[in-house]
Order: C-alpha cells, then sequence, then structure tokens
C-alpha cells in the first residue's frame, strides 16, 4: 500500500481546520502514554489523520504501514514493519542538526555560500519542499527569515511539532520563531510565500547506495515519501518568484532539475548546489 501524495492538498496557514484531502489509509496516529491524548486526538484533527488511540492497538490494524505516535509530548514517526529502523522526529535542540548550529561553519558552509548569504545581505528563503527541515533550520539559524513549504501532511505534522517545541526551548527558540511553516504544494501554491529573495529547492531523488547504506532514518523517510517525480515542476514558478535566486540542491550524479542549466554550481563531496540568478545580489 502506498500514500497518496500527490492529492490535491489546498493551501494551509495551519490555522485552518478544515483542510480537504484524501484520507491516508495506511497510517494512523496515536500516542504511547494516554497523558498525550488530547494532544495526539488534536494533532490527528489539525492533520485529517485517522486517530488510533493507544498505539499499542496498532496490531490489530494491519493495514497500517506507519504510525505517527506522541511520546513524551514529542511526534514521531514509525514505520510498522521495520520496528529496527526506530522512530523519526523533528529534533532542532539536540543531536546533529544542533552539532551543525554550534560547530557546522557559520556562514562559512556551501549552503550559506549558495543562497548568498553575505555581510549586508540576509535573504529572506523560501524552502519550498521542506522535508523535516534540517537546511532551512541552517538557514535560519544563520539568521535568514524562512518561509517553509510542505505537502505532504505527515512530514508537515512532525516538522511543525519539530518548529513548536523548538520554539519553547531558550537556545534555539528565536531561531524557531523566523521559521513559518506552511502545508501546501509548492508547485502550486508557491506564491502564498511572501515575496522570497531566495527560493531553494531539494527534491528527492533516487538514491544510488544500497538500502542498507542509507541511515536508518533516511529509510524510513525515504519509504514514506518515495521519490518526487514531478520536481521538474518546481523551478518555473521558483524562477518567477525569487527575487534574486534559486538554488537546487541535487546528487552529484543528478542532471540539472527540469534539465535547465544554472548560471553556476557548487560542488560538495556527494551533493552540489545548482544556483539559477534572477539579478545580482546587492553589494554589501
Ligand atoms: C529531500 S526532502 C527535503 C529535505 C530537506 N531539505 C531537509 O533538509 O530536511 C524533499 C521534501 O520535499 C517535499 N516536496 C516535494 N515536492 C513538493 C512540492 N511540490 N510541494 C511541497 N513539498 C514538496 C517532499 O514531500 C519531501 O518532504
Amino acid at each position: 500500500m502506498s500514500i497518496n501524495k500527490t492529492a490535491k492538498i489546498p493551501a494551509n496557514e495551519f490555522k485552518n481546520e478544515q483542510l480537504t484531502q484524501v484520507p491516508l489509509s495506511n497510517i494512523a496516529l496515536g500516542y504511547v502514554d494516554s497523558v498525550d491524548s488530547d494532544h495526539a486526538k488534536r494533532l490527528a484533527k489539525k492533520w485529517q489523520l485517522n486517530y488510533l488511540g493507544d498505539v499499542a492497538s496498532a496490531s490489530k490494524h494491519p493495514e497500517l504501514e506507519f504510525i505517527l505516535q506522541m511520546n513524551q509530548h514529542v511526534l514521531e514517526l514509525c514505520k510498522l514493519d521495520e520496528p529496527k529502523l526506530g522512530a523519526i522526529k523533528v529534533d532542532f535542540v539536540e543531536g546533529a542538526v544542533a552539532h551543525r548550529r554550534k560547530f557546522g561553519g557559520g556562514r562559512g558552509q556551501d549552503i550559506a555560500k549558495a543562497v548568498g548569504l553575505k555581510h549586508g545581505f540576509t535573504p529572506h528563503v523560501l524552502d519550498a519542499t521542506a522535508g523535516l527541515g534540517r537546511d532551512a533550520f541552517v538557514l535560519a539559524s544563520l539568521g535568514c527569515q524562512l518561509t517553509l513549504m510542505e505537502r505532504m501532511p505527515v512530514v508537515a505534522a512532525l516538522l511543525d511539532d519539530g518548529i513548536e517545541r523548538a520554539k519553547l526551548n531558550v537556545e534555539v527558540g528565536d531561531i524557531a520563531q523566523n521559521m513559518q511553516l506552511i502545508h501546501a504544494s509548492s508547485i502550486e501554491s508557491m506564491d502564498l510565500a511572501n515575496q522570497p529573495d531566495v527560493v531553494y529547492l531539494d527534491p528527492m531523488f533516487p538514491h544510488r547506495e544500497k538500502s542498507a547504506a542509507v541511515k536508518k532514518e533516511m529509510r524510513i523517510f525515504q519509504s514514506l515519501v518515495g521519490e518526487d517525480l514531478d520536481a521538474d515542476g518546481l523551478l518555473e514558478p521558483a524562477l518567477a518568484l525569487a527575487k534574486y535566486r534559486v538554488v537546487v540542491k541535487r546528487p552529484s550524479y543528478a542532471p540539472p532539475l527540469a534539465n535547465k542549466k544554472p548560471s553556476m554550481s557548487i560542488n560538495m563531496k556527494k551533493n552540489r548546489f545548482d544556483v539559477y540568478v534572477n539579478k545580482a545580489i546587492p553589494k554589501g
């Protein structure tokens, strides 16, 4: 069974609980401990996901492939047939993302160069394929204002939960305040973002590595999201919207998005950033 991710998802800025979408029948949301039951119910309603109640009852629902679970006030995603993979959550406070914020090289990082960050230019970036928000958080922690767009409700729910928890944290609260999530498909609704200077794109691309080599977390994410087969359709609206530039993250072996030659590329070990310049960045 696979998730219907191409179902039309109307633009929704999170206040709208009327969002209609095709029900996701192979995923349900529940709680691990009953202290989280109200929170889990609210989230199931907000994201229009099936409500499971106690996740221990998942075994009675063979149709379920994934569960979203509230576990000690944190939303996590588990793949039921591969429990050894553990759970995915969005955590901007601890772990890899926090480590990168502290020791990742600041404005010298390739992603900062790609978006054109420099003294006197700290852009408003639309991350139109937000995923778990890691790249967006790196840019936000460098001072950029971030609009994040994500079309899959399950991914958007995880991301929203991570941003909301980060807002409550003393160290990263200010950064998270600068991250606004919009649950929508950016191919159709990119212009919901308010005049971004830069549009950043990182659609899923078929992975070459054997699945065992892909990190556990990535395996759950990939099996949920699949490939973004319509990704070429992102470039045109991005070029129309970005004031200064569009940045596309690609695996090194992948052709450019929509086969359109970029103005320049920044090459890294496994990936590259293709940069499409609309207008020169103002001199600092
Ligand atoms: C490779 S992940 C992005 C990872 C992200 N850069 C990060 O650092 O966590 C791609 C994400 O883009 C989302 N996506 C793809 N096409 C989209 C579209 N047209 N509109 C909104 N989200 C989209 C997918 O659902 C997936 O979550």
